[in-house]
């Protein structure tokens, strides 16, 4: 039972007592997710992931479709494992179930529950096509062979486990009465948990949530099994769509950090969650610790080299900064001006106050008292000219810029570090990758050499023996900027000094380059 504020008039406000409505958190970053081009992962990596989605507090980890490879097995085996170990004296209750996909196959459901069999709560997830361009293009088959085989995979997979989800792909685009006819059919089988794809990410909101209710309405055992929704984002209506279908009876939502996934991706976790927790009225609550979303989605960026765009919901770049004069000065005079999330509840260290050029007064008095000035207003009226002087040449100004304008630094232009040459040997040779730098640094120029587990890292080590700054690598990531193997690579850096983010850029068609390019940025602005 939790108190929930309807609405505030004035300082009265208006309280009701609801029971709030669990809705199951299915992720499946290491199945969907990683099904991503490009974004494969080892098996220590999803371990590593998958312990992270265990403190997230996720209900269930799709951790992998067995049959496909000997390194989906893998994973799902040792996830179950891990589990078991990190929950050694814990209740049965608080484990997270371990899924694993697979086809209407009794193979493939032999391998996943062989995958599964040290999980404490194993799930087998199988399932068909359940539209008529999967039934005719992709089966070549009828709707009452597609019934017959859903049935028989359910009947054969709860040979092996209690808990069988059955999906019905592409049921975005297929008949309602024949979707029911299935729903109910596998839920007789002894499916617990029935999953309606949009698959193609066509549906709308209106369209997908009256088929949740189409199905709570025409399917007489829907009370037997939970209604999950799985949502993909080819509209970008993957969260509407999920909020619509949970709004309609789904409780289960099927989800992935950062929303990748196959194509435009899936329902991304930290925004259905967000939806839910900051609209209290809904009347819906998940069990996700919110506080560890955004290192989860760090952590999955850096691991999957899926850069996160910065205008992403709730763990974007600049999902808290403000740039403009009126924002800041709004959210300086109270964070609830401009922003619905405290971005302490998402785990976001800081909301950020970017100085640009339209930035006002309220901005740069905040970031000058962070680095210690206490300017009066006739003070801070002189400066902010010159501020602006300054930000009309410069992107955006940092700290380094600020001392620089208060005078008790010198221009970063003298004090740059400047990369004047890079060689790298790397391959399949026998020898370590090595990395040889030749760069100005207080007017001195140094050569160094070092070796690292690849080129990048060689680069790196030996720009370290130059410039020794103790700033710890949080982000590495590398993004190409079109198709062609010709093209320019991107990296982005971020470094950690004195508990503060500097972010390093770097373009080339050299990625190596690109690479120590990004780092010395970096490194100039802590400098
Ligand atoms: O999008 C989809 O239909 C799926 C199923 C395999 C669950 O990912
Ligand atoms: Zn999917």
């Amino acid at each position: 039972m939790e108190c929930v504020c309807l609405r505030s008039r004035g300082d009265v406000n208006l309280f009701f007592t609801m029971n709030k409505e669990r809705i199951f958190v299915f992720d499946t970053t290491l199945r969907d997710g990683e099904q991503v081009p490009g974004c494969q992962l080892t098996t220590q990596e999803k371990i590593e992931i998958a312990r992270g989605l265990a403190l997230l507090g996720v209900d269930v980890i799709e951790a992998g479709f067995p049959v496909s490879s000997p390194g989906d097995f893998n994973s799902v085996r040792e996830i179950s494992l891990l589990l078991n170990e990190m929950y050694k004296n814990r209740e049965i209750s608080e484990i997270p179930t371990v899924c694993g996909l697979t086809r209407a196959v009794e193979k493939d459901i032999e391998v996943a529950a062989d995958a599964l069999k040290y999980a404490a709560k194993p799930r087998i997830h199988t399932g068909i096509g359940a539209s008529d361009f999967h039934i005719q293009y992709k089966f070549n088959s009828t709707r009452e062979d597609i019934l017959r085989r859903g049935v028989h995979a359910v009947r054969f997979a709860k040979k092996f486990v209690d808990d069988v989800e059955f999906f019905c792909e592409d049921a975005g685009r297929a008949d309602n009465l024949f979707l029911a006819q299935l729903v109910e059919a596998v839920i007789d089988a002894g499916a617990t948990v029935v999953n309606i794809p949009d698959t193609t990410g066509y549906c709308i909101p209106d369209e997908y949530g009256q088929k949740i209710k189409f199905l709570r309405e025409n399917v007489k055992n829907i009370d037997k099994a939970i209604i999950s929704v799985h949502c993909h984002n080819d509209l970008g209506l993957a969260t509407a769509n999920s909020l619509a279908g949970i709004r309609n009876g789904a409780r289960q939502v099927e989800v992935t950090i950062n929303g990748i996934g196959e194509r435009a991706g899936n329902t991304s976790l930290e925004e259905i969650v967000m939806i839910l927790k900051t609209h209290k009225n809904l009347g819906f609550e998940t069990r996700i610790n919110t506080p560890q979303i955004y290192p989860m989605s760090l952590k999955v960026s850096r691991l999957m080299n899926m850069p996160v765009q910065p205008n992403k919901a709730i763990v974007g770049r600049n999902a808290f900064a403000h740039s403009s004069g009126i924002h800041q000065d709004g959210v300086l005079k109270n964070a609830l001006v401009y922003e619905i999330i405290d971005h302490k509840d998402v785990g976001v260290p800081d909301n950020a106050i970017l100085l640009t050029a339209r930035s006002g007064r309220a901005a740069l008095r905040y970031r000058l008292e962070k680095l210690g000035f206490r300017l009066s207003k006739e003070q801070i009226d002189e400066i902010y000219p010159k501020f602006l002087e300054m930000a009309d040449r410069r992107k955006d100004v940092n700290d380094g810029d600020l001392l620089e304008l208060m005078g008790v630094a010198k221009p970063t232009e003298d004090i740059q570090i400047k990369l004047l040459g890079l060689n790298v040997v790397c391959g399949k040779i026998s020898t370590l990758p090595m990395a040889a730098v030749q760069m100005e640094y207080k007017g001195e120029i140094i050569t160094e050499t070092a070796t690292g587990n690849g080129p990048v890292d060689a680069a790196f080590k030996a720009i370290n023996k130059i410039v020794t700054v103790n700033a710890e690598l949080d982000e590495y990531v590398i993004q190409s900027m079109s198709k062609g193997s010709d093209d320019e690579g991107r990296v982005y850096v971020k470094l950690l000094f004195d508990g503060q983010a500097y972010f390093g850029f770097g373009e080339s068609t050299d990625v190596v380059l690109a690479s120590a390019m990004a780092y010395i940025d970096a490194l100039n602005k802590i400098i």
